[in-house]
């Protein structure tokens, strides 16, 4: 049996993760700050550190006994980042720096990283693929690059040493639940915005109607919690097997427009949502869908879920 430390294992998507770690036979440790983390989603049969990745000491010796490590604790709203970069770079490339120091002096063999799309930008095509260029447009996206390439490099370092076995999972466009209690409290997304809306008595605001797409609104690749949580799974046991260093998109490779999760809702909630159509928000790339070959070769992972259950499930979660 291996135990697994999961920064950040109290958020949204740590949540799930750390659910489907203990039901493959693993053990889990969650390190997280509860900044936004919530103590009621820690599953029982975890274990609990409440601190920082920025406390490098803490997470030593959290790492004892751990065999890998999947590293979720970061900031992660592209607006905010652009208004404040410093603060992205000190939590999410400061978080890195202490985590693989830490990991350095445990010697922890195995690393899970949650990288995000918006290492892409604006891709030039879609749908794009790992090997893509990386042109982030925030300092969000930027401080998930940098991560990308800290995780690569330490591991190259150490190879001769204590080798370091990697994945790391470019997120694209996460959305529903697992249970009604794992719900997203944030609502920056677009399906959590549309729920605040319709609780509010407003309409849902679709933002951009003239975009190259097939109906003029942004497309976007939305991927399950659930299936985004058994991706990392399958990425552990992967790391787990030794000398992997690995970068996979984690979408459906299916994309999805605004005016199409509208109409999701629409069927979900019974009614027609009544979208309005408003400007451009700024810096949305028109669309972004992954390419899912290489996760689906090389992890033997696709996503199970569709847009319907991603809309029900995050409905239902609502209560
Ligand atoms: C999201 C994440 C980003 C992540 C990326 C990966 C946020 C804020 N953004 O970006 O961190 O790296 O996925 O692909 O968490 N929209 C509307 N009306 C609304 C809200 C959104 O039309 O009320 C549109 C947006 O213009 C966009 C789409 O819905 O075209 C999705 O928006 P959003 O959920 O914010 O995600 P992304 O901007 O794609």
């Amino acid at each position: 049996m291996t135990r697994w430390l999961l920064t950040g294992g109290a958020g949204y998507i740590g949540a799930h993760v750390a659910l489907d770690l203990l039901a493959s036979g693993r053990e889990v440790t969650i390190l997280d700050d509860l900044t936004t983390g919530l103590r009621s989603r820690i599953p029982d049969g975890a274990d609990f550190v409440e601190a920082s990745v920025l406390d490098t000491d803490a997470v030593r010796r959290a790492l004892d006994g751990v065999t890998g490590v999947i590293h979720l604790a970061a900031k992660k709203a592209v607006g905010e980042s652009v208004e404040q970069p410093l603060l992205y770079y000190r939590e999410n490339v400061g978080g890195m720096v202490s985590l693989l120091q830490a990991m350095a002096d445990a010697a922890t063999p195995c690393m899970v990283y949650s990288s995000s799309a918006a290492v892409y930008g604006e891709p030039p095509w879609s749908p794009i693929s790992e090997d893509s260029p990386l042109t982030p447009l925030s300092p969000y996206g930027e401080t998930k690059v940098i991560g990308e390439w800290m995780v690569r490099d330490e591991a190259v370092a150490r190879a001769d040493s204590t080798p370091l076995s990697w994945v790391t999972l470019r997120y694209f466009n996460v959305a529903g639940a697992g249970s009604p209690e794992l719900g997203d409290t944030s609502a920056n997304n677009l399906i959590p915005m549309v729920f605040d809306a319709l609780d509010r008595g407003e309409a849902p605001q679709v933002f951009g109607s003239d975009y190259p797409t097939h109906d003029g609104s942004c497309v976007r690749d939305y991927i399950h919690v659930s299936d985004l949580a058994a991706a990392h799974v399958a990425a552990a046991a992967l790391c787990e097997s030794g000398g992997v260093a690995a970068v996979f998109n984690v979408g459906t490779g299916v994309g999805s427009s605004v005016l199409e999760v509208m109409g999701a809702v629409s069927d979900v909630v019974g009614r027609d949502v009544g979208a309005v159509a408003v400007d451009r928000r700024a810096g949305d790339p028109p669309e972004l869908v992954a390419s899912v070959d290489r996760i689906s070769a090389e992890l033997g992972w696709s996503a199970q879920r569709d847009l319907r259950d991603m809309v029900a499930s995050a409905s239902a979660a609502r209560g």
